[in-house]
């Protein structure tokens, strides 16, 4: 098991160039199921999730190529034999692979994929992907811990309104839609950047798609696709985390090859916080911040606070000079960093889905444990201000989604190892 080594209270300067979005690649990837043509995917991080991904891919049969040097996927299904399986043993570990359901099911009208099940932070049900599948026309039985999806006659065009906001659900809809017949109206979807993102690819590929309402997609479904060439969007939950690194514990940070204008909650938080910042289009500086204030966020779907960085905000929030407060309305059981950050010396209490920080605290060094990929950063964030060395566990939780972590924090002169 490899462990990272930080030894706190390095002042943090220099530049930061943020990678590309494991969560915009994650379904673009999927989405390309769908298409017999060249397909490019520049600009993407190749974390462990999205290796896990084309591993996916390539075992459905996909002849898909990941070119490391250039940080490229090159993918050309021309008369390939696809499997309509997707296994547990790749989904257990990369719950985003039921994505694959979707595309899967409108190309191929029948597919198998795996329960994906839960991890640390919830129970991670798909019963919001089913039932959008179901109004496209599919019938689907789970048996023996799988989806067993089949539509005879391919899927249709439908009516699809979402009881509650999924990113993924979203997605799958949108992908299994994209080839269906006929026209689809996709109500109550979920808006992050990410899906934007994979809209554009869609769109690169013949698919015509649009926003007709605030969370209301209208899609033409198609099978004329084109080869497309795409730049994934940039990562902006990385991009949170570094900042909030600036905040605790930064001199001068320059992070580029971003976009803040779908950063406006996350900076408008920060700043209320008093974190000095100097905001462009494409970058953004972090300044010494000497006294960071109290706040009370509540994580929600985009454009509300984002789920994904509650972890890191929390680590900021002990350097708060007063209590502040986190409700947590996406995951159920998205605290486990609490227990750790506690023993570096953290005051924090939970009641239900409400953390309550006490800051200011002095943090202390300590061996903690990685349990979920956002709560291994805030360890680490955490280990970044502590006084001493902190020695953080499990360090497969952070690869699953940050690329070369250690390299960019060293080079804001950060005091990182990792021991294999
Ligand atoms: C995506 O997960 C992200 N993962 C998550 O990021 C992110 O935290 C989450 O969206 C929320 O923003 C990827 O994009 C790969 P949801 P997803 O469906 O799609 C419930 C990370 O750290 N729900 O929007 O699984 C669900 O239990 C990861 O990069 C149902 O009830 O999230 C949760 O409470 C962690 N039924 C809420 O909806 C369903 O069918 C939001 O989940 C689906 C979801």
């Amino acid at each position: 098991m490899q462990k990272l080594i930080i030894k706190g209270k390095r002042n943090l300067s220099g530049n930061i160039k943020i990678s590309g979005s494991k969560n915009a690649t994650l379904p673009i990837l999927a989405a390309s199921i769908l298409n017999n043509q060249k397909i490019e995917i520049s600009n993407t991080p190749l974390v462990k999730d999205v290796i896990t991904m084309v591993e996916l891919l390539k075992y459905i049969g996909s002849n898909i190529k990941i070119n490391y040097k250039r940080k490229k996927i090159v993918i050309n299904n021309k008369k390939k034999k696809f499997r309509t399986l997707a296994p547990y043993k790749l989904l257990k570990t990369m719950r985003a692979g039921v994505i694959v359901l979707g595309p899967l099911l409108s190309k191929f009208k029948k597919a198998k994929v795996s329960l994906p099940g839960g991890c640390a932070i919830g129970t991670r049900p798909v019963n919001l992907h089913l039932l959008a599948l179901k109004k496209l026309g599919a019938n689907i039985k789970i048996k023996n811990g799988y989806i067993l999806a089949k539509a005879k006659n391919g899927l249709r065009g439908a009516k699809i309104k979402f009881p509650s906001i999924s990113v993924g659900a979203t997605e799958n809809a949108i992908i299994a839609a994209s080839y269906a017949d006929g026209v689809s109206y996709i109500s109550n979807c979920a808006t992050e950047p990410e899906i934007q993102d994979l809209i554009n690819f869609l769109k690169k590929m013949n698919v015509n798609i649009n926003w007709v309402g605030k969370r209301k997609i209208k899609i033409e479904g198609t099978k004329k696709l084109k080869s497309a060439n795409y730049k994934i969007m940039f990562d902006r939950i990385e991009t949170g985390t570094f900042i909030i690194a600036g905040a605790l514990i930064g001199t001068k940070i320059v992070i580029s090859g971003i976009e803040t204008k779908v950063l406006k909650k996350e900076l408008q938080v920060l700043k209320k916080m008093g974190v000095k910042l100097e905001i462009k289009s494409k970058e953004i500086k972090i300044l010494k911040s000497r006294k960071i204030k109290p706040i009370s966020i509540t994580t929600a779907p985009y454009p509300g606070f984002p789920t994904d960085l509650q972890a890191q905000i929390m680590v900021l929030m002990t350097k708060a000079n007063g209590i502040s407060t986190i409700k947590e309305n996406i995951f159920e059981n998205r605290f486990m960093h609490v227990p750790e950050l506690i023993r570096m010396g953290a005051k924090i209490n939970i009641l239900d889905n409400v953390a309550k920080i006490t800051g200011s605290s002095n943090l202390n060094g300590a061996e903690v444990m990685a349990t979920d990929l956002r709560a291994s950063v805030s360890l680490v964030l955490a280990g970044l201000v502590a006084k001493n060395k902190t020695t953080v566990n499990r360090v497969y939780h952070l690869d699953r989604g940050y690329e070369f972590l250690e390299k960019k924090l060293k080079n804001c002169k950060a005091a990182i190892s990792r021991l294999h």
